[in-house]
């Protein structure tokens, strides 16, 4: 049975990526979870300087999701290169480093420097970051999300992963900007914008008043994003966005990802990549499946 994937020349021992944000940069899952069941973790999100997040509370469970509010709270370029970089190598899986700025040299900066190191195996492209200017995120514009696109994969020959906001009126136009400015690949989707408000306070449960929403909840929303996206462009998708199962990721899968993401549950169980393979495996014996590929986009 053939479980792995490629991604351009990114070869995935298993179709399971965990989701930034959602697993740190990998070292918190040691002795938490089966590595062999993860095809490649994502780390969370770096910016060129360090970042402290948003005001407490960050988080907070509504219904069948949760709302974050982080604020890409990380070490910053120098700080990952020093700490987090040389623990790398210690894990049993690939590591795809999510790269995020708020201009574009910020941008150029992180993928110049992480292009020579070769315990990144590849990057992701957070375009779910504010462009300042435009006072939108980047990936809700045509134009920037292909400009940006456009410069990295200049500068850059590691396999280039570019994230994008479902928060949009039409995601196939965003999706082939990516394409064609010639990424590698595309990650999708980020959280979708929320708020809860406690009555009793009457102020919003979030320190930041807003957030992103993931989990559960959103798998339907962002399950029909990805078929769309899927029937409209070449490259490889990394598709999830609420996926807890097995089934959830091989729905994914029949609608066109080429690999499947582990956000939210990761944070209930951190060695929900374990059930979910074997879920798939399952399946694929089930079904007389002998490549995962056979699948792909089967609906
Ligand atoms: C606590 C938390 C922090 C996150 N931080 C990031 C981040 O730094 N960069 C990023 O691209 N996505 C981030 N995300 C979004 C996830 O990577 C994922 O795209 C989203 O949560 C949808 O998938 P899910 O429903 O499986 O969680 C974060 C999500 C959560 C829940």
């Amino acid at each position: 049975m053939k479980i792995e994937t490629k991604i351009a020349k990114f070869k995935l021992l298993t179709p399971i990526v965990c989701a930034s944000g959602t697993v740190g940069f990998g070292q918190e899952l040691i002795g938490l979870c089966d590595f062999s069941s993860i095809g490649a973790i994502t780390t969370k999100t770096i910016t060129l300087n360090s970042r402290e997040g948003n005001p407490p509370p960050r988080i907070y469970e509504s219904g069948e999701g949760v709302l974050n509010s982080v604020g890409l709270e990380n070490p910053g370029l120098e700080g990952f290169i020093e700490e987090k970089l040389p623990k790398l190598k210690n894990l049993k899986t690939k590591c795809i480093v999510s790269v995020g700025g708020f201009s574009i040299n910020e941008y150029k900066t992180i993928v110049k420097a992480l292009g020579s190191k070769k315990d990144v195996h590849a990057l992701e492209i957070n375009l779910s970051c504010p462009n300042l200017q435009l006072k939108k995120l980047i990936s809700q514009d045509e134009k920037a999300t292909y400009q940006i696109t456009k410069s990295l994969r200049k500068l850059t020959k590691k396999p280039l992963i570019i994230k994008i906001t479902p928060e949009v009126t039409d995601i196939v136009k965003i999706a082939k900007m990516v394409e064609k400015a010639g990424a590698d690949a595309i990650a999708m989707v980020n959280t979708f914008f929320s708020m809860a408000i406690n009555i009793e306070t009457q102020k919003p449960f979030l320190g930041n008043g807003y957030g992103g929403y993931s989990g559960r909840a959103i798998k339907p929303m962002s399950l029909y994003r990805v078929w769309r996206v899927a029937q409209n462009v070449k490259i490889p998708i990394i598709g999830g966005g609420g996926i807890e199962t097995a089934s959830d990721a091989i729905e994914f899968i029949l609608a066109g990802a080429t690999a499947v993401s582990l956000g939210t549950i990761n944070l209930v169980n951190p060695n929900s990549a374990q059930s979910v393979l074997k879920g798939i495996k399952n399946y694929m014996k089930r079904k007389k499946i002998t490549g995962i590929e056979a699948i792909r986009g089967a609906i």
